[in-house]
């Protein structure tokens, strides 16, 4: 743990299991893991208790909230995370309330022991592993739910999604008590809603934006890539391809959103077992499609490959190449 370990040893005895409490309340590797020095905490008293203290100590708190099942992505947003406090905390939670009846809360894949060596490999200091029960108690009723931004992109075809998400980043971060969060910009949508809620009810925390990380072959990476057969692998590649298509035909001049739209969506569905949920330019502050590119723009897409939903972004460039606004000439348009 390094610098760390003052901070560490001072609240060490709050996160000792009480003798007797049974095995099922703590994590199965809760030993291992308070050997190697990593503090795994699963109840919001604990964590509240941590946090008072390494404020107490004047030290900064840098977390990145997770739902598990860790990949390169997650861990890049550790490192960043890392160099941004003291104090580094993670989450461990697949929140309920951010997933719709139909979706795949019972599914999602889940694999904490394995998350803990990575986090352990990766020097954060505390794990927060709550149990549904522990943040949703018997009688919960107080949700978060933003006005405008979760009326686009996948706000439309996932209703409760980001009502989840705000509320229980909002728990976390009563929680937690972290100066610095950082969030995914895979997840682009998501990360302007945690901003603009933190901003309209005055959170003072600072929200830092890791960028996305990709396989080898373009696919972002996704704790659901997981779900995808090879095949259905190979047809998701279309999302990444889409993107690219777009940003060739905005640097060749294309203007017309409506004109990259109609060959992303050409693209997508000459894929095996693709839908489309949603093909999308916009404004990348406010969320609202806008018609040409003539400044700041950000593409998005979903689209589902047979029963997973995979989602992508990234910025649009207007271009000063040689097809004129709107007009059917560039090739390959
Ligand atoms: O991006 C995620 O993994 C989740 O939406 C988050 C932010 C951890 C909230 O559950």
């Amino acid at each position: 743990l390094g610098r760390f370990s003052a901070v560490i040893d001072a609240h060490r005895p709050v996160r000792r299991p009480k003798a007797g409490t049974a095995r099922s309340d703590r994590c199965s590797v809760y030993r291992d893991f308070q050997e190697a020095g990593i503090d795994v905490i699963n109840t919001v008293s604990g964590m509240q208790s941590v946090a008072d203290r390494v404020r107490g100590q004047a030290k900064t708190i840098a977390f990145v909230p997770t739902m598990g099942f860790l990949h390169e992505g997650h861990l890049s947003l550790m490192r960043l995370a890392r160099r941004a406090g003291d104090v580094l905390a993670v989450s461990i939670f697949v929140n309920p309330t951010q997933f719709g009846p139909e979706e795949d809360f019972d599914r999602y894949p889940r694999a904490f022991d394995r998350d803990l060596a990575l986090t352990e490999a990766e020097g954060v200091d505390v794990v927060f592993a709550p149990t549904a029960a522990e943040l949703y108690p018997e009688g919960f009723e107080t949700y978060v739910q933003l006005e405008h931004l979760p009326h686009h992109l996948c706000g439309l075809s996932r209703p409760v999604f980001f009502r989840g998400v705000a509320t229980v980043v909002t728990k976390l971060f009563h929680i937690v008590q972290p100066h610095v969060a950082v969030f995914g910009e895979k997840d682009y949508q998501q990360l302007l809603v945690i901003r603009k809620m933190v901003r309209d009810l005055n959170m003072g925390i600072e929200i830092l934006a890791g960028a996305t990380v990709r396989e080898a072959d373009g696919l972002a990476m996704s704790s659901r890539n997981n779900y995808l057969t090879e095949e259905q692998r190979y047809s998701a590649l279309c999302l990444r391809h889409a993107l690219d298509k777009a940003q060739t035909m905005a640097a060749a001049g294309t203007r017309s959103c409506r004109r990259i739209i109609a060959a992303a969506q050409e693209l997508i569905e000459a894929r095996p077992q693709t839908e489309i949920d949603y093909i999308r330019i916009f404004h990348p502050e406010t969320l609202q499609d806008i018609e040409t590119i003539e400044g700041p723009a950000r593409m998005a897409l979903a689209v589902k490959i047979a029963t997973t939903r995979l989602i992508d972004n990234d910025r649009l460039d207007p271009g000063t190449g040689g097809a004129e606004n709107g007009r059917d000439s560039e090739p390959g348009a």
